[in-house]
C-alpha cells in the first residue's frame, strides 16, 4: 500500500520540530516548550513510526538507542589526525608560550579563546549532508574505534545538523570535541554500583570512557554522558569563518553544543585571569576539569603556526594543580562518633593536594581498609575531588616497607573499653558503650550545640571536651545547669566569656521544633528529616506516641528512620533529658496545622509533576493523584507541598530545591498510588 504524501510530510515536520526543541533544550539550555508538550510530540512520532517502520530514518530523534549490541569495535582511520595539547603547569610557561607565538607571528599582542579543559575523552563526529554517519574515539590520534551507536545515545549530540537559511553546512563536516560525564551523573552511577555491590568507578573520565566502550549501546545511554565541541577535522564542500570563536558559534548554530564557559581574552595576562577565575570556581562546576585551554583565535595565524610533533603550536593546556598526590601513612587512628560508629582515619605525612594541605584521610571502615590493604608505613595515593574529603585511593605496593602488618579495628572501644560489635549486614562497627562512652557523649553534645541545631555560640570542641572530662556535664541538659561561676572556673575562661556562654545558653532556649529534633541527634534524623517531621507531625508529644507504621505513611520516612525514631522515644533516659531541657526553659512552637496522621497522605496537598516518568505518563499520574484528593499544579510555588521529579527534571526541580519544597521520586509516587 502506498503511503500518503501527507504522512511522509507530517513525519518530516515532526522530526524537524523535535530536533529544533532538542537544540533549544540541550544546546542553548533554554527550553521553548513545556515538557509535556515535548513528550507528546515525541510520542506521536514514535506511534507513527511504529505504524510505518519503513519510514524510519537513522537521524530520527527516536533512533538514539536502536542498533543491536555489537561484538567488537571496528577501527577508524582518522582523515585528519586527532592531536594532543602541550601542557603548562605554571604562569611562566604561559608567558613563554605567548612570547614564542608573538615572535613567530611578529605581532605585539595575540587574541586567544580560553575554555575549560574537559576531563573526558576526545571523539570525532562525521556528518555527511548534515547527518551523523560515524563517530570515533581518538585512539592513538591516527586510528580510533568506531563508536557510532554509543555516541548516538548522547542526547546533546545532534543526529542531524540544523538547516540554516543563509548558511548551509558543508557536505562533509567532522566535528571534534569531548565526551564526558557530569559530576551528578557520576555520583548517581557510583551510588547504583554501591547499591548493587559492584565496584565503584574511580573518576568521571573512566566512567565516560567505559560508557562509550559498551558493546550494548543501551548501557551507554544509562551513563548520561554529554558532549562539548571544540574544533573541526575534515571539511568538504563548505567554508568556515576566519576565527576560532566564530567557528564555535557556527557549530552552535548547526546544533552542536559548545562550552558556555569559553571566553575571548587578550594576551598572556588575559589567559591567566581566566585561569584564576575558573580555578576559583572549579568545585562549583557541574563537571570535572583538569585545567584550561588557550587557543589562538585567528585561524590564519593558527595555520601559520602549524604543528610540532603531535600538538599544535597555537594551543596550550594550562593544567590545574593535581588533585592527587603521594604521601605516607604515619598511623591509623580510630575515632568514635556520636552513634558509636568506629571510623579509622589515616594520619598522613602532610602533602599538598590541589592546593590544600592534607594531613589525614578517612578510611571509612574495615572492609575498605581490607580491600585496599592499607597499612601503617605504606606510601599511598591520596586524592581530593570536588568538595569530597581527602581519600586514600590506593597503596603503592612497590614501596611497602618490610615488616608491615595488616590493620584490624580493635575489638574494644579505644575510648571507653566497651565491646565493639558489627551487625551482620552493616559495614560499620560500633562501640556498645552508649552514653557511658565519653567519646559518644562529647560528640552528642557537640552536635546539640552546633549551629544548625541549638546554635550555642562559643561551645566549641575544646570547651565540651573539658566539661565532659571533668565530669561537669554528662548529658546535654546538664549544660543548662552549670552556674556562671562554674563556667568562669574553666581553663582559658574568665568572667567575660562565662557571661557570653550563659547568654548563648539563654538565647538557645527559644528554638524551633525542627531544630530541637535535629539537636537530639536521633540516628538517621538529619536536618531535612527533622524539618519534615516537624511539619508533618507537628509536636514532640505526638511524635513520641507515633508508631512505625504511622511514621512510614509520611512520604520521605522509610522503615529505618521510623525504627530509630520509635526506639529513641522508647528509652526512658531520652525522655528524661527532654523533660529536663524543657524544665530549663527550652521551648518552641508546635505546628498546629500538621495533618492528622491517619488520613490519606495526599488529601488537600498540592503537587507538581516534572521530568519523565518511566512507569506511566504524566497525565495518568495526574488523574490518579487527583483521585486521591491531591491537587496537581503546573508550576512550583511556596504553596506546593511536593514535587514529583522524574528523569531529567529541569527548572521546576531547581525551583523546588530553592524553595525548600519536598521532592520525591517515582518510587514514592508509585507507593502513593498503590
Ligand atoms: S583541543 C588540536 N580543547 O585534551 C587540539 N582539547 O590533551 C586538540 N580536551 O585529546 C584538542 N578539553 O581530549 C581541546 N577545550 C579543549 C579540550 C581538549 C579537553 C582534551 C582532548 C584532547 C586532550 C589533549
Amino acid at each position: 500500500m502506498a503511503i500518503s504524501k501527507s504522512i511522509q510530510q507530517h513525519l518530516i515536520q515532526l522530526r524537524t520540530t523535535i530536533q529544533e526543541h532538542n537544540y533549544y533544550y540541550y544546546v542553548l539550555d533554554n527550553p521553548q516548550l513545556p515538557d509535556s508538550e515535548y513528550d507528546r510530540l515525541l510520542r506521536e512520532l514514535q506511534n507513527l513510526e511504529a505504524q510505518y517502520p519503513e519510514l524510519i530514518t537513522p537521524d530520527s530523534p527516536t533512533q538514539r538507542v536502536g542498533a543491536p549490541p555489537s561484538s567488537a569495535f571496528s577501527e577508524v582511520i582518522h582523515s585528519l589526525p586527532m592531536l594532543s595539547l602541550n601542557n603548562a603547569f605554571d604562569d611562566n610557561e604561559v608567558y613563554e608560550f605567548d612570547q614564542r607565538l608573538r615572535d613567530r607571528l611578529a605581532v605585539n599582542t595575540i587574541e586567544y579563546v580560553a575554555e575549560p579543559k574537559l576531563d573526558g575523552l576526545a571523539v570525532s563526529l562525521r556528518y555527511e549532508q548534515g547527518i551523523l554517519v560515524k563517530a570515533a574515539t581518538r585512539g592513538d590520534g591516527a586510528r580510533g574505534e568506531e563508536v557510532t551507536p554509543n555516541v548516538k545515545t548522547i542526547k546533546t549530540i545532534p543526529l542531524k545538523l540544523r538547516q540554516l537559511e543563509d548558511n548551509s553546512f558543508p557536505l562533509v563536516l567532522e566535528v571534534r570535541g569531548e565526551v564526558f560525564m557530569p559530576k551528578a551523573s557520576f555520583e548517581q552511577l557510583n551510588q547504583q554500583h554501591l547499591a548493587n555491590g559492584e565496584k565503584t568507578l574511580a573518576n568521571p573520565r573512566n566512567a565516560a570512557a567505559g560508557g562509550l566502550r559498551q558493546l550494548d549501546a543501551r548501557n551507554t545511554a544509562k551513563r548520561k554522558l554529554t558532549f562539548v565541541s571544540y574544533g573541526v577535522g575534515l571539511i568538504e564542500g563548505g567554508e568556515l569563518p576566519k576565527q576560532y570563536s566564530e567557528l564555535l558559534y557556527q557549530l552552535q548554530q548547526w546544533g552542536l553544543p559548545i562550552s558556555v564557559y569559553l571566553q575571548i581574552v587578550q594576551g598572556a595576562a588575559g589567559c591567566l585571569t581566566y585561569y584564576q577565575n575558573l580555578l576559583a570556581h572549579r568545585e562549583a562546576l557541574p563537571f570535572e576539569i583538569d585545567g584550561v585551554v588557550y587557543k589562538v583565535n585567528d585561524l590564519a595565524a593558527q595555520h601559520t603556526l602549524g604543528f610540532i610533533s603531535r600538538a599544535p603550536r597555537w594551543a596550550l593546556a594550562h593544567k590545574f594543580p593535581a588533585q592527587e598526590a603521594l604521601t605516607q601513612v604515619l598511623g591509623i587512628e580510630v575515632q568514635v562518633g556520636r552513634t558509636g560508629a568506629l571510623t579509622p582515619v589515616a594520619r598522613l605525612s602532610p602533602v599538598s593536594v590541589g592546593g590544600v594541605t592534607v594531613t589525614n584521610a578517612t578510611l571509612h571502615n574495615q572492609d575498605e581498609i581490607t580491600r585496599k590493604d592499607i597499612r601503617v608505613g605504606d606510601t599511598v595515593v591520596v586524592c581530593r575531588a570536588g568538595d569530597v574529603i581527602p581519600e586514600v585511593k590506593r597503596v603503592v605496593l612497590a614501596q611497602r616497607p618490610p615488616d608491615t602488618t595488616a590493620f584490624q579495628l580493635p575489638t574494644h572501644c579505644p575510648i571507653c573499653g566497651a565491646e565493639v560489635t558489627r551487625a551482620q549486614d552493616e559495614a560499620i562497627a560500633r562501640c556498645t558503650g552508649g552514653l557511658i562512652c565519653s567519646a559518644q557523649r562529647k560528640q552528642a553534645i557537640q552536635h546539640f550545640a552546633s549551629r544548625r541545631a541549638m546554635n550555642l555560640d562559643g561551645f566549641g570542641e575544646k570547651l565540651i571536651e573539658q566539661v565532659v572530662d571533668n565530669g561537669l556535664v554528662k548529658n546535654v541538659a546538664d549544660l543548662y545547669q552549670l552556674t556562671r561561676e562554674q563556667w568562669a572556673s574553666l581553663e582559658h575562661k574568665g568572667e567575660k566569656s562565662a557571661a557570653k556562654l550563659m547568654q548563648a545558653l539563654a538565647k538557645s532556649k527559644t528554638t524551633t521544633l525542627a531544630n530541637f529534633l535535629y539537636a537530639l541527634g536521633i540516628r538517621e534524623v538529619g536536618e531535612t528529616t527533622a524539618r519534615l517531621l516537624a511539619q508533618q507531625v507537628g509536636s514532640l508529644e505526638r511524635l513520641a506516641q507515633t508508631n512505625e507504621e504511622q511514621l512510614q505513611q509520611i512520604p520521605g520516612i522509610g522503615p529505618v528512620v521510623a525504627h530509630h525514631l520509635v526506639n529513641f522515644f522508647q528509652q526512658p533516659e531520652n525522655l528524661a533529658i527532654i523533660q529536663q531541657l524543657q524544665q530549663h526553659g527550652v521551648h518552641w512552637a508546635d505546628n498546629s496545622s500538621a495533618p492528622p496522621l491517619s488520613t490519606q497522605p495526599l488529601a488537600g496537598k498540592t503537587l507538581v509533576l516534572t521530568g519523565t516518568l518511566s512507569s506511566m505518563t504524566r497525565d495518568e499520574a495526574k488523574t490518579r493523584l487527583q483521585a486521591l484528593g491531591a491537587k496537581v499544579s503546573g508550576s512550583v510555588s511556596s504553596k506546593t507541598n511536593y514535587v514529583v521529579a522524574g528523569v531529567e527534571a529541569g527548572s521546576k526541580l531547581d525551583k523546588a530545591l530553592k524553595l525548600g519544597i519536598q521532592v520525591v521520586d517515582e518510587t514514592t509516587l508509585i507507593e502513593w498510588l498503590a
